[in-house]
């Protein structure tokens, strides 16, 4: 007998979808080829400098250097619960209700281990940022897929109707607004129905918030907690990665309902020493920092989307200005619709030098659409332009 090497779980994971496209990517830069790549969310400007500078200071200190608390060092868990008070208004017990991740990909991966029973159904979006499935699928859950390209009020109502027809009943929903990859955004109101319908069908709500600073227009993207009762309901999960530029630094946080929170913390103590302290600390430095630098981020992304969307649209790609969230959601370009979204994003690497995501990677539904992240400059994005221009004339 050969010795084991695949669980059965790991049997679930598919080769990860960027993999053909990465391999792709990485021979075109063997070749010498300057690819613009527009493929991950991966913020491209740097940290803000107080923040690197907490972290250099404290890195100093040698008592920094042991090792941390998973849950979160309790100046941390503090920094949160004034973040969501100065931001939503929100009143959360920094010892009780507060968990710092390391990264909210990691709190999510958890998560489902930590709620849910082999078997439990859960609702989840479809398309959607991959671990909303895979949190799942660790668990050993059930997916019930939700479809979201129709906008909040379709969705609200397919989910409704999907958690009335799944037998057994689903024990949780996981949430992400503004969403990635759709960039469908909602208001206020859409969470006060939620609460409702999750206090009524007793179901665990999971919200991913990712993207509460990138918001363009004057749009504001709400928090899931400024429900009133959604506490008694419901978790919310916060990453640094973007309104920071932290994606490295790996570092966000969970909030809400105290058990739910116990239990991710519980899990990590097992898993997990907790993130480095000096990040721990630079953390609440990007955590308490003005407003506005979140302000002046959010028009880079902004001023990136308008000449973006400016630009497909004169050469015949007809794309929409999404309200928030780093990306443009398109749909295959009516002159290339024969093609899968896989196929059309692998050309647009070979012939014009552009990486873009395609959306079957984030769902059944995603297919025939891509994903632009908006993570390249403004005369990149241009070049980009030029490039792939060539292809519809
Ligand atoms: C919706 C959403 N949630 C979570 C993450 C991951 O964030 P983190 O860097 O904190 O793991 C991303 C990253 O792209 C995302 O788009």
């Amino acid at each position: 007998m050969p010795i084991q090497t695949e669980s059965n779980l790991i049997k679930k994971f598919p080769p990860y979808l960027f993999a053909r496209l990465n391999a792709e990517k990485l021979a075109a830069r063997r070749q010498g080829k300057d690819v613009i790549d527009f493929t991950m969310g991966n913020p491209d400007n740097p940290t803000p400098q107080p923040i690197v500078d907490k972290l250099i200071e404290v890195v100093q200190d040698k008592k920094s250097h042991r090792y941390s608390t998973s849950k979160g060092i309790p100046a941390l868990l503090k920094a949160v619960s004034r973040w969501y008070d100065r931001k939503y208004g929100v009143s959360i017990n920094p010892y009780t209700e507060a968990v710092s991740v390391i990264g909210s990909k990691e709190g999510l991966g958890h998560l489902g281990l930590a709620v849910l029973n082999r078997g439990d159904k859960v609702l989840v979006p479809n398309p959607t940022y991959p671990i909303h499935h895979y949190s799942v699928i660790i668990a050993g859950g059930q997916l019930v897929s939700v479809p979201i390209l129709d906008g909040p009020e379709a969705f609200l109502k397919a989910l409704f109707k999907a958690h009335a027809k799944a037998k057994p009943r689903p024990k949780m929903v996981i949430l992400n607004f503004p969403h990635n990859p759709t960039t469908v955004s909602v208001e206020q109101a859409f969470f006060k129905e939620i609460v409702a319908w999750a206090k009524k069908s007793q179901i665990l709500v999971v919200h991913d918030l990712a993207y509460a600073d990138i918001v363009f227009d004057g749009y504001k993207s709400p928090s899931f907690l400024a429900t009133p009762g959604a506490k008694d309901v419901g978790i919310e999960v916060f990453t640094l990665s973007k309104s920071y530029n932290m994606a490295g630094w790996r570092i966000g946080f969970a909030a809400g309902h105290a058990k739910v929170i116990a239990s991710l913390a519980r899990l990590k103590s097992y898993m997990d020493y907790g993130i480095f302290t000096p990040i721990q600390v630079a953390a609440i430095t990007a955590l308490d920092s003005p407003e506005e630098n979140l302000r002046k981020l959010a028009a880079i992304y902004q001023e990136r989307r308008d000449i973006m969307a400016a630009g497909l649209n004169k050469m015949g790609w007809p794309v929409e200005k999404p309200k928030a969230a780093m990306y443009l959601w398109a749909k295959v370009p009516p002159r290339f619709s024969k093609m899968n979204s896989l196929d059309f994003s692998m050309m647009l690497l070979k012939d014009a030098e552009v990486g873009v995501s395609p959306g079957s990677g984030f769902g059944s539904l995603g297919e025939g659409y891509v994903r632009i992240a908006l993570v390249e400059n403004k005369d990149r994005i241009r070049q980009a332009l030029r490039n792939i221009k060539k292809l519809f004339s």
